[in-house]
């Protein structure tokens, strides 16, 4: 590898932008931060500690005092986290307490891969490759419909398919950073796409933003 690189990940929810992002760390070796986790942490932290979760005072204070360990990452996972931490990732606050621990990781002298859903826009502007991962919702519902069946969580296509679609309408239309692409974003549907067909559009995406 040569030079500095950081890449920018973002996309709905189940649109594969995770499983994307550590294949193009492994592939560039890079560091790789999910960020989504960090929403998860502080609902998480929230629910364990019994607060209601739109209660931006307590998040605001859960978020001062944010130590990433002792979090599990198999209690973050789950569909119920997923809801609530799009509940307090609309929170200002919330936002502004995570931003610099993430701009840390992106600032690492090798480079980075973050994903989430403000990485192009907000984290890393200067980002040279950015990719905005979709699927249509029913392709997203099934992804994910798959993977909590293996973690052994019941749920219904059609219920998964409604939190998607809450959720979709919560982080596109929350006024701090909500999820759209940058301008200078590729858009990669990953809706007819296999794992290893996405990621092989993905490297000649960030190859030719690179050398350009
Ligand atoms: O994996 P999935 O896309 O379902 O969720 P996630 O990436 O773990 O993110 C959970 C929630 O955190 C999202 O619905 C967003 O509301 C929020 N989030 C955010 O606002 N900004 C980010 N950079 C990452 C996640
Ligand atoms: O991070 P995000 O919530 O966007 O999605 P993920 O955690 O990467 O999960 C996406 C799921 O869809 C994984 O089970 C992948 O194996 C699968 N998948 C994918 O990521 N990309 C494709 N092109 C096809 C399937």
């Amino acid at each position: 590898r040569s030079g500095r690189l950081v890449i920018a990940v973002d996309g709905p929810a189940a649109s594969g932008k995770g499983t994307l992002a550590r294949r193009l760390s492994a592939h560039y070796g890079l560091p790789y931060l999910d960020t989504g986790l960090l929403y998860r942490m502080v609902a998480r932290a929230m629910l364990d500690a019994g607060h209601d979760i739109r209660d931006a005072a307590a998040a605001e204070r859960i978020v001062a005092s944010f130590d990433q360990a002792g979090f599990a990452e198999e209690t973050l996972r789950g569909r119920e986290i997923g809801e609530a931490a799009s509940v307090v990732a609309a929170m200002p606050a919330v936002r502004k307490g995570l931003i610099e621990r993430q701009r840390a990781f992106a600032a690492q002298d090798e480079g980075a891969v973050l994903d989430g859903r403000d990485i192009g826009t907000v984290i890393c502007p200067e980002a040279p490759a950015k990719l905005f991962v979709t699927a249509t919702p029913e392709v997203r519902a099934a992804r994910r419909h798959r993977e909590l069946a293996g973690r052994g969580e019941a749920a219904t296509f059609e219920g998964i398919l409604a939190d998607i679609r809450r959720r979709d309408a919560r982080d596109s239309g929350r006024s701090d950073a909500p999820l759209k692409a940058a301008e200078d974003a590729v858009i990669l549907d990953t809706s007819a796409l296999t794992v290893e067909e996405a990621v092989a559009a993905a490297v000649t995406i960030v190859n030719a933003r690179r050398r350009g």
